[in-house]
């Protein structure tokens, strides 16, 4: 029997709600498999900060560094400030292990409702890959003379050649592997200088995926056209913080932000990838047990798939479409009044 090593890191508010049902799920389907987890915890979080001043300790990615694989709750807390809490854990491990591909899918499941007309289930089923450790979330640039009036904040966005190119090839062999099409999401009307060039890659690398038919579209439009016509999309390919916004976008179309899943691939395997819900601790529900749990068990399905095992990870999201086509049970995000745990305990009654 493999045992695959996991780094857990809880971290803050629902994260530390949804982390433990996903291991729930992953043991019952490991068990069902024939294959186990050897975890080891880590209690890096805004917590930890107030206690000691740092998210995580110095060595912190080394300690990661021999795992298989990260599973992440969610990081940030009131009273610490977030690019305290973003700087000093997530960023640096999807940067240190060279995450440079965020892979999040979109689909909608039978028995929810999404808020937008014509998103019906079966239809929606595409994939955000999101440029995960450059462009509009760099390091270079600060902010200076604050409380004066020439106060400014200055930030710049990095997009390097082998950066970009690298994601795009994910992108494109992922709409090759799905036998789909591919929607580059741009700006480039001469306004943001760096569009451009992520357009002239785009064209650069689509030319040697020829079997990709792929077009691009400007962040503006593609925002409204997800709403619109979710159904058309299959592999949607952006910067950071594009990418970012259009996968909360996503989420809330298919009808919550609780179910996305997300994973921070380094697709060399040089590093642990990471797996985390695409919502963050929501300290506005933290400590009620009403958490959705579905973003982080769809995650560890994510992790499933990246550990090798395809099967397994199937049978995790078909557990998820199973209980939320056959049954009631629901988290209040999706209109229910059951906790956490209840709404787990349906899920792995199918596993
Ligand atoms: P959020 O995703 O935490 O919450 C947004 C809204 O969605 C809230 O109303 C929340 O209650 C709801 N929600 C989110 N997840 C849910 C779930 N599983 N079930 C039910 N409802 C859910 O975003 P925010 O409020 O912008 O951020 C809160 C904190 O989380 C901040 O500190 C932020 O920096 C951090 N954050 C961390 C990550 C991460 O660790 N990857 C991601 C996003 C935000
Ligand atoms: C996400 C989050 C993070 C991001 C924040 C918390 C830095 O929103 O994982 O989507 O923007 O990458
Ligand atoms: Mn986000």
């Amino acid at each position: 029997m493999t045992d695959h090593r996991i780094a857990l890191i809880p971290g803050d508010g629902i994260g530390a709600e949804v982390l433990p049902p996903a291991q729930q799920v992953l043991d019952a389907v490991g068990r069902r498999h024939g294959f186990g987890f050897s975890y080891q915890s880590f209690d890096w979080s805004c917590a930890r900060y107030l206690r000691e001043g740092a998210m995580m300790p110095e060595d912190g990615l080394d300690r990661l560094r021999d795992k298989d694989a990260i599973l992440l709750g969610a990081v940030g807390y009131p009273g610490v400030p977030d690019h305290v809490s973003l700087w000093g854990l997530l960023i640096p491990i999807r940067r240190g292990f060279r995450q440079y591909v965020n892979l999040r899918p979109i689909r909608v499941f039978e028995g929810i409702d999404s808020p937008v007309r014509g998103a019906a289930a079966g239809e929606v089923d595409f994939v955000v890959v999101r440029e995960n450790v450059e462009g509009e979330y760099s390091e270079i640039g600060g902010r200076t003379n604050r409380g004066f009036p020439e106060e400014m904040a200055v930030q710049e966005a990095v997009f390097t050649r082998a950066g970009v190119t690298r994601v795009l090839d994910y992108a494109f062999g992922l709409a090759e592997r799905r036998g789909g099409t591919l929607t580059s999401a741009t700006k480039s009307n001469g306004i943001v200088h760096t569009m451009p060039f992520w357009d002239e890659l785009v064209a650069e690398r689509g030319a040697v995926h020829p079997r990709v038919a792929w077009d691009q579209e400007h962040i503006d439009a593609l925002a409204a056209k997800f709403v619109l016509e979710p159904a058309r999309f299959d592999v949607v390919v952006a910067s950071n913080l594009f990418g970012d916004i259009l996968s909360d976008l996503a989420a809330a179309v298919v009808g919550s932000i609780g179910i996305a899943p997300a994973g921070n691939l380094n697709p060399e395997r040089e590093f642990p990838s990471m797996f985390e819900p695409v919502h963050g601790s929501a300290p506005d529900i933290a400590g009620r047990g009403v958490a959705n749990p579905l973003g982080a068990i769809w995650s560890a399905a994510l992790m499933l798939d990246h550990l090798g095992h395809p099967e397994a990870a199937g049978d995790v999201t078909g557990a998820i479409a199973a209980v939320l086509a056959g049954s009631e049970v629901r988290t209040p995000d999706l209109g229910g009044t059951a906790t956490t745990a209840e709404f787990t305990d349906e899920i792995l009654q199918l596993l």
